[in-house]
């Protein structure tokens, strides 16, 4: 295939970014999105050019980095796939393909298609996690019986890998998608119960402090998310927040 690219290039978060067009050639349609990236670099770094810095780590759709907004689309055009996992066969030949960061006031850009998306580590330390004692001996994993249901549910919730998709697609950049499915992997779990009240609280403070918007259900973060991560969560959020409002 032969492409057009339209990428956006910032120097840093000061400068100003704008659109430039790359032609690029040969590209298979079994090559990953992030690897036809890697061909560009390479034909610029042979130009003498500087290189499109974008964010990649594990390129098989675990680390949530390669976070790319491709024609207008978190992820791309494919479905329940990262960017790293998307395949160049979704695209035609002669198409132009825009690819820009991941737009939202709380994800700035770092450099080109970089962007810092260090605000969901902070809504991650205000409280996803447990206080465990990890000295002394193992507790065996099944010595509180969780219901499978719960089990099940807990762990899709705990599939969200952080990547960000869920407020480049939404209109007003909120991060419930996220902070429910960190709420939820805790909140189902009788281990997570413990700490659940002063959880929920301190991650939406958080959240807010942060800049991320209010969500407003239009369910454009849950079609987006490459891992499928489902509303009931942001549901579940809902009435945790609510019933530790009271409480607290
Ligand atoms: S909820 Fe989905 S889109 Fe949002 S950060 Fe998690 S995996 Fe990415
Ligand atoms: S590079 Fe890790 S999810 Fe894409």
């Amino acid at each position: 295939m032969n492409l057009t690219l339209k990428i956006w290039r910032q120097k840093n978060a000061a400068s100003p970014g704008k659109l430039i067009a790359y032609p690029i050639n040969g590209i298979e349609g079994d090559m990953s999105f992030l690897e036809m990236l890697d061909v560009l670099n390479q034909e610029l770094i042979a130009k003498g050019e500087e290189p499109v810095v974008f964010d990649h780590d594990c390129r098989e759709g675990i680390c949530g980095s390669c976070s790319l907004q491709i024609n207008g689309e978190p992820h791309g055009p494919d479905r329940m796939v990262t960017t790293c996992q998307l395949h160049m066969r979704m695209f035609n030949d002669g198409d132009t393909i825009v690819i820009e960061p991941f737009r939202a006031n709380a994800f700035p850009v770092v450099k080109d298609l970089m962007i810092d998306r260090s605000a969901f580590d902070r809504i991650q330390q205000a409280g996803g996690y447990i206080s465990v004692n990890t000295s002394g001996n193992t507790i065996d994993a099944n010595t509180i019986p969780v219901p499978k249901n719960d089990a099940d549910a807990s762990f899709n919730a705990a599939t969200c890998i952080g990547c960000g998709a869920c407020v480049a697609a939404c209109k007003n950049a909120s991060a419930m998608l996220f902070t429910s499915a960190k709420v939820s992997q805790f909140a189902l779990l009788p281990q997570g119960r413990v700490e659940a009240t002063e959880r929920v609280l301190n991650m939406v403070r958080q959240m807010d402090l942060e800049g991320f918007g209010n969500c407003t259900n239009t369910g454009a973060c849950e079609v987006e998310c490459p891992k499928g991560i489902s509303l009931e969560n942001i549901a579940r959020l809902n009435r945790e927040y609510l019933s530790a409002s009271i409480k607290g």
